[in-house]
């Protein structure tokens, strides 16, 4: 019998990792979840803080061997009115702190064990506003020096797409694997449906990505390993296809 694979994933109270969550526990993968919010099979683990995931994640490990990683914690700030040269530097910095510190501290502990091994795979997820700026005028009324969507989330998208390619880099000569999903907007019956309109308008597809088919896609790579380190793929609905 083979032995099922065991699965890091953070962020996994959130919406998508909760999905990958379910998704891959029915598939008999073991699944060891890491968030700031208690779920089930989740640890309560603050990832920007490299002793906790070090104390909390490190003893699991020691006796669940990981096979893959997926880095899905994210701060996607509320949509609020805000003028740039007010943005609070705390806002900034704890965004930017959970995709580029968080994702460091625990692809940094995985890897010591993807190393021992010679095999691993790290899965990140980034956004379209990874690669262009928000159109600020789908989120609510354009309004000179005023906008919504705040602008450190794109920082941390664009560093992330960074790191994928950076660490896939520097693993050419081992079997660790590192890729990520550029997603666009994720189906969710709580965004706003005037928003979700706008939104349609500017992309190819005419609906979002569900949870569901972003799980499809992530188990395809689980499974298709041969060729997908440094890719950055995306699953925008056509965001960039159309002007
Ligand atoms: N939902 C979308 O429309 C969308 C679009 C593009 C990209 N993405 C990306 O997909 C990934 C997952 O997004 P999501 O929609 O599930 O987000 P989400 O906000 O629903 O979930 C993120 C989770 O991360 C957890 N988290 C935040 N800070 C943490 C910390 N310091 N330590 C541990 N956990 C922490 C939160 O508690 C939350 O459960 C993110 O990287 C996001 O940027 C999402």
């Amino acid at each position: 019998m083979t032995k099922s694979k065991t699965i890091v994933i953070t962020g996994s109270e959130g919406k998508i990792g909760k999905a990958l969550k379910a998704y891959f526990k029915k598939k008999k993968f073991r699944i060891i979840g890491l968030d700031k919010k208690k779920g089930f099979n989740s640890i309560y683990c603050d990832i920007t803080n490299e002793n906790d995931v070090k104390k909390k994640l490190g003893n699991i490990l020691k006796v669940n061997n990981p096979d893959i990683l997926i880095n899905a914690a994210s701060i996607i700030p509320k949509i609020k009115k805000f003028k740039f040269s007010d943005y609070s530097s705390k806002k900034w910095t704890n965004t930017l702190k959970v995709d580029l510190f968080g994702s460091f501290f625990v692809s940094k502990i995985c890897c010591k064990y993807f190393e021992k091994k010679n095999a691993g795979l790290i899965i990140n997820f980034s956004s379209i506003y990874g690669l262009s700026g928000p159109d600020q005028s789908i989120y609510g009324k354009n309004e000179k020096n005023f906008g919504f969507k705040n602008l450190e989330y794109s920082v941390a998208k664009s560093g992330i797409i960074g790191f994928t390619k950076s660490l896939s880099a520097f693993y050419k000569h081992s079997n660790i694997k590192v890729l990520c999903f550029i997603l666009g907007g994720v189906e969710s019956k709580s965004l706003d449906k005037k928003f979700v309109r706008k939104y349609l308008s500017k992309i190819v597809e005419d609906k979002m990505i569900s949870t569901n088919q972003i799980c499809k896609y992530v188990e395809f790579c689980i499974s298709n390993q041969e060729s997908v380190s440094g890719s950055c793929i995306k699953l925008d609905g056509g965001a960039e296809a159309i002007f």
